[in-house]
């Protein structure tokens, strides 16, 4: 059996999800079994709850960071410094779940929902929520430009009383570099003058059962005071905050968990190459698998890691612990392995076109979906984009469909999604991402399909 390739139409199980669930009535934090019990500072809640909260860049995160406060009742100032994000957002011309847009609509329409440029707004808030992009460079060192901007412009508006929560996520001790060091040199120190704490964001857009009204928080103040405060703010929208000791404990707590999916991708997909050189279906074992009531937790294989999360979180740890001279082979490895993963599916796509008999024309090559996960129009490092290249480079012709993302730049290219892939013939259809609903029994059986994914598996398994 030749790794990847499936029979047509494998995996068309729809992804529809379920509804979603109302978020918490009260501001009250919940708490984890085995919690100490806790309640929130009343002093610091009430300033919070009577306050204005600002969001510091209104993405992929920020935004419905943004919304869920203001369903909860808040009044909410969203900050970004990019014009055409703020246009986007007022046209409502933005990526969000079916289930947002009517949270976009009634906050644009409430005059108490505040959108600006201006960091100067951050002067009349109660708390200020951090949310700006931290990527990696070409050369996977941690690209903190717009997390230093976002914090200076931060602490330079800061005033006493005042809640600043970071949420970017980044590497361990950020939250001191960035926000206290700096505030006590302008003579605001944490703990006698300000509120610091760090809560990593850990909402998967695109995914309707895991948003914030779903979505545990993790929350490390700089003393008890701002961690209470922030969980009070944090409790507004999540129904469990997770207080922690300290910024660095939550810091490391997000790196942890995205360390932990990105091992566990790259040893998924390794698994699934070897149930194959084993003649084995690699869903059917994982399903297999995942009866184990402890101890296992299913990851599945795909063409590779996109977004700005599982492709650069891992490299913030591995940055710093090696500044320090400390080893991180595993981690090392890992990430090495994801990264090469785009590579290996054109590889194998190469490998099927090398097969066909018709040398007369370049082959034709589709990919099904672009976006790096599914329900988005996020292609920030898709795998999707260096399978094409690669495939183009060698003379393929390439073509993609995908209803989030009607064009795609590469190079001085701009492609347009294919509309009707089912009137045109294929000599290869790649199943990069399944988007929700999707139907894939177009395809001819005739058709070779690689499929990275392997998805033919149950709806169930594959969102439980
Ligand atoms: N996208 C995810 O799935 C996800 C999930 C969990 C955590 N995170 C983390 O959340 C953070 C934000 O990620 P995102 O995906 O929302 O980013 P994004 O790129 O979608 O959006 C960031 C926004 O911040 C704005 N911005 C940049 N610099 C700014 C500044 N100085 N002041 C104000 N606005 C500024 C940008 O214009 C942009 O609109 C990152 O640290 C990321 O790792 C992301």
């Amino acid at each position: 059996m030749d790794a990847f390739v499936t029979g047509p139409g494998a995996g068309s199980a729809s992804a529809e999800a379920p509804a979603r669930s109302a978020g918490p009535a009260s501001g009250e934090a919940a708490l984890l079994p085995g919690q100490a019990t806790a309640t929130c500072a009343d002093v610091g809640k009430a300033a919070v709850e009577a306050g204005r909260v600002a969001v510091v860049g209104l993405g992929y995160v920020g935004l419905p960071t943004a919304l869920a406060l203001h369903a909860s009742g808040a009044r909410v100032t969203g900050m970004d410094v990019s014009p055409a994000r703020l246009d986007a957002i007022r046209r409502r011309a933005v990526d969000l779940l079916p289930g947002q847009y009517a949270g976009l609509a009634a906050a644009l329409e409430d005059e108490e929902f505040l959108l600006t440029d201006d960091a100067d707004a951050f002067r009349d808030c109660e708390a200020v929520v951090i949310c700006v992009p931290t990527p990696v460079t070409d050369d996977a060192v941690p690209d903190l430009t717009e997390l230093r901007a976002a914090c200076a412009a931060v602490v330079a508006r800061a005033r006493a009383g005042q809640l600043l929560l970071l949420t970017s996520t980044s590497y361990v001790g950020t939250t001191r570099d960035l926000l206290v060091t700096p505030l006590r040199e302008r003579g605001l120190p944490p703990e006698r003058d300000v509120f610091v704490a760090f809560a990593p964001e850990r909402i998967d857009p695109g995914n309707p059962l895991h948003g914030q009204e779903r979505t545990p928080r993790v929350v490390g103040g700089v003393g008890a005071a701002a961690t209470e405060r922030a969980a009070a703010l944090l409790a507004r929208t999540s129904p469990v905050v997770h207080r922690v000791d300290s910024p660095e404990t939550a810091e490391m707590a997000k790196l942890w968990e995205n360390t932990f999916r990105a091992v566990n991708i790259a040893l998924a997909n390794e698994l699934a190459d070897s149930c194959l050189t084993l003649g084995l279906e690699p869903h059917a074992v994982i399903h297999a698998a995942a009866t184990k009531p402890y101890g296992f937790m299913p990851f599945y294989p795909g063409p590779g890691v996109g977004g700005h999360c599982i492709p650069c979180d891992p490299h913030y740890l591995r940055w710093q612990l090696a500044q320090r001279g400390a080893a991180t082979p595993l981690l090392d490895t890992a990430m090495a392995a994801v990264a090469a993963r785009p590579d290996t599916v054109a590889a194998r796509a190469l490998a099927l076109l090398a097969a066909r008999k018709d040398a007369s024309r370049p082959p034709r090559v589709l990919l099904l979906g672009v976006s790096y996960k599914p329900g988005v129009a996020d292609i920030r490092d898709s795998p999707a984009l260096r399978i094409i290249d690669v495939l183009s480079a060698n003379g393929a012709s390439v073509a993609y469909t995908d209803p989030y993302v009607p064009t795609l730049a590469r190079g001085p290219r701009v492609l347009t999604a294919v509309a009707d892939p089912a009137a045109r013939t294929w000599d290869l259809v790649i199943v990069h991402t399944r988007h929700p609903g999707w139907d894939l029994s177009w395809v001819p059986d005739s058709t070779p399909v690689l499929d990275p994914t392997h998805q033919g598996m149950p709806e169930a398994v594959l969102r439980s």
